[in-house]
């Protein structure tokens, strides 16, 4: 039987949504501001693994305006986060065990709508960990890591998984996993076998739609989406309750635009705005503008870019060098720890 809960009043809703999906590196604070502003409505985190985060510690920053989860021992920043996304945003956590997965959970549920549980990571770290894609072959142990959540929380409780090679063996997992109170249920359409160039089986998100009742948050269609039109053509074609989008979003984060894309200087010009506002790390700066300048990288000013190394130095590029120097020199003022400095 479901487990039935009494909804909070600002429960996450999980219809009629278009979702940035959880990108390892790409969905940190900025990137995920970012997408709230050009219309995305709701947005994951990067997988985060439980045993990062139950380590972690707290801290409010109030330099940054940010809540901050730091590694005591090195003092990296593990998930910041803020107060403008707290209602759009999941967290999603990689885990293999009941117990820590709650831990985490009570540990961020009050700065966070919704708890996201990995289910479809094909990767050797994931599988080795007994996390991601392994739970698919362990319905009853996901299925356990889930109810534990959802009886035991506060937020709504969800799972982002793959399609099984049989379309049936697809339903049942999915009714299986909807039965212990999760709130919905993303489905990457390719299984577990396949890759980014094969081709996402929207049909198979259709006929699980057809069977359940639970929001299906459908994902795997970047290959074709190239406009703001194109994230509803993917959501009709499976049935979908939502979408999810990785790869397009990763590229041009304004798809979510619903007056159309933005050309790519401006989107990099906000999100360095955004890095610098929220102190976020050069190197996973440089990676996200990377992502978004592909084989602009042999430009002439994508080539000045691969040297730099600081934020300011990347500003400098994009006509924000003032700016970055002008707030940087704010948030110290303003007692910004920085990134590797932690309150004992
Ligand atoms: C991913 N994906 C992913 N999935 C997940 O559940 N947790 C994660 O942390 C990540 N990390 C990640 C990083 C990067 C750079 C990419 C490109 C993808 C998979 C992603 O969420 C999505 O399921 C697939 O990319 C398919 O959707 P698209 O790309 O067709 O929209």
């Amino acid at each position: 039987m479901p487990v039935k809960k009494e909804e909070p009043a600002q429960c996450l809703n999980y219809r009629n949504k278009l979702i940035l999906a959880p990108m390892v590196r790409v969905g940190t604070l900025p990137m995920r501001l970012l997408a709230l502003e050009m219309g995305a409505d709701i947005v994951y985190t990067e997988e985060l693994i439980d045993l990062k985060l139950i380590k972690s510690i707290r801290r409010v920053n109030p330099a940054l305006g940010t809540v901050d989860f730091v590694d005591p021992s090195d003092g990296t920043i593990v998930f910041r986060t803020c107060a403008l996304e707290k209602s759009q945003l999941v967290l999603q956590m990689g885990t293999s065990d009941a117990a820590r997965a709650l831990a985490v959970g009570k540990l961020v549920q009050q700065d966070i709508a919704g708890l996201d549980i990995n289910m479809g990571c094909p990767k050797e770290f994931s599988i080795k960990g007994g996390m991601g894609a392994a739970l698919l072959s362990q319905p009853e142990k996901a299925a356990h890591i889930l109810r534990n959540l959802c009886t035991n929380l506060d937020i709504p409780v969800t799972c982002k998984i793959r399609i099984l090679p049989q379309v049936e063996d697809t339903i049942q997992l999915v009714r299986q996993l909807a039965a212990t109170g999760i709130a919905a249920i993303g489905i990457h359409a390719r299984t577990q076998a396949e890759r980014p160039q094969h081709q996402p089986h929207p049909d198979v998100l259709r006929a699980v739609a057809d069977a359940v009742d639970i929001p299906i948050i459908a994902n795997g269609g970047s290959r074709d989406m190239h406009a703001y039109e194109d994230l509803y053509k993917f959501q009709r074609e499976c049935g979908a309750d939502s979408v999810m989008v990785a790869r397009a979003a990763q590229i041009n984060v304004s798809i979510f635009r619903k007056e159309g894309s933005l050309p790519m200087d401006e989107i990099i010009y906000k999100y360095l705005r955004l890095c610098v506002d929220y102190d976020n790390a050069a190197h996973n700066t440089k990676y996200c503008v990377q992502n978004i300048l592909k084989e602009l990288q042999e430009s002439p000013r994508g080539k000045q870019f691969l040297q730099c190394q600081t934020l300011q130095q990347m500003c400098e590029l994009w006509q924000l060098g003032d700016y970055c120097k002008r707030k940087q020199r704010e948030l110290k003022a303003k007692g910004n720890l920085g990134r590797h400095d932690v309150v004992p």
